[in-house]
């Protein structure tokens, strides 16, 4: 079913605007009488966070903004899915054009700006998932106008943790201004405290994860990841798109402004992994992100110390076979390397990645 959704959706989709493709693939989503995946093999698990993951594999966020359609998500045979970014207020994002595919790059410009149904529309949609299971997390935003961000991941907090796995503190979206100031200590510290805070209160308690931008210094990184520690977060995931635009073919769409997501963020945001996961020494797991197109990709993450990793554009241009095929080769590595499980391979090539000359 899976390889039959691609071979019928996916030339369609190539042919559309990016912006129109992803509606259709939403919509055929809806649709499509996608059966129960497989199980997994058990060596594919994961325990982290309190849970079980059938698999490392998972959607990023960006995809299903708005909680439309997880199930469906999880029935293509992600391991988890983290739908959002959701805004407290519905916000209808920055006129179009705002998507932009990079073919010859196998890339994604975005300058999307966090349009969302807001999250009283996004909670009532997980509320109506009820029990019906898989690992599920949201991606929470400010609104663009707010005279207080903080506050805004604090109404997100409240208001979905009872319907969700995991919160993930967004702080690294490029198109809402001044967003990524949040990564600063002392903002990020005075937004973590308030951010715990309300997770403490929330009445269920749910796990915290912050996504950090790949652009980031490795002197802002320092104080990031010991800001992340100090609050005792939870997780963190590294990372989102750049603002950066070496080494592109498109010469011409590389000018619009936006983040880079796909293959060309490999490297960056693959070195950013690995000099996070020095300085967590082991404080909390994290979930690699960026790039993902391939099981060795994404083997190359869990090698620079990603527990988890994610994708996103890697769909756009594989495919959702994308999935399967990743899972696939995550055995062929645990096999060829003699290896009992993927824990066992996670951080392996920290040290040669972080000796290399810095990725441009
Ligand atoms: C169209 C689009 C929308 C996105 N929206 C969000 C978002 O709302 N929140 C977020 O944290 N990341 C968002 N992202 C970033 C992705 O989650 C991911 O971090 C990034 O695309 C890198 O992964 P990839 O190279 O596999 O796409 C978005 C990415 C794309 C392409």
């Amino acid at each position: 079913m899976i390889g039959l959704f691609d071979r019928l959706v996916g030339p369609l989709l190539r042919t559309l605007d990016p912006e129109t493709a992803h509606a259709l693939a939403l919509a055929a989503l809806k649709r499509a009488p996608l059966p129960q995946p497989r199980p997994d093999d058990e060596k594919l698990q994961v325990q982290a966070f309190g849970f079980t993951f059938p698999n490392p594999v998972g959607l990023a966020a960006g995809f299903d903004k708005h909680g439309e359609v997880p199930d469906q998500l999880l029935r293509l045979g992600f391991g988890f899915v983290e739908v959002g970014g959701v805004t407290p207020l519905p916000q209808p994002g920055n006129p179009r054009p705002r998507l932009f595919r990079l073919d010859a790059d196998q890339a994604i410009i975005n300058r999307l700006g966090l349009n969302s149904d807001g999250v009283e529309k996004v909670a009532a949609r997980l509320a109506a998932r009820g029990k019906a299971g898989g690992v599920v997390g949201i991606n929470i935003g400010a609104n663009k106008d707010s005279v207080d961000r903080t506050a805004d991941y604090v109404a997100c907090i409240k208001a979905l943790s009872p319907h969700v796995s995991f919160l993930t503190v967004n702080v690294s979206s490029p198109n809402t201004p001044g967003l990524r100031n949040l990564q600063q200590a002392a903002a990020l510290d005075e937004l973590l405290a308030r951010v715990i805070d309300a997770r403490e209160s929330a009445g269920v308690r749910r796990q915290v994860l912050l996504k950090i931008a790949p652009d980031l210094t490795l002197g802002d990184l320092d104080d990031v990841v010991g800001v992340a520690r100090r609050h005792r977060i939870d997780g963190m995931i590294v990372g989102n798109t750049t603002i950066g635009r070496a080494n592109l073919r498109e010469t011409e769409k590389a000018k619009e402004a936006g983040g880079l997501s796909g293959r060309p963020l490999f490297a960056l945001s693959t070195r950013i992994l690995a000099e996070t996961y020095v300085r967590a020494e082991g404080a909390f797991p994290l979930i690699g992100v960026g790039g993902i197109d391939s099981g060795a990709a994404a083997f190359a993450k869990i090698k620079a110390g990603a527990s988890f990793v994610q994708l996103y554009s890697g769909l756009v241009f594989r495919g959702v076979g994308l999935v399967g095929a990743i899972k696939k080769d995550l055995l062929d590595f645990l096999r060829v390397g003699r290896l009992d499980a993927l824990s066992d391979a996670v951080g392996r090539d920290v040290a040669a990645i972080t000796a290399e000359p810095w990725p441009t």
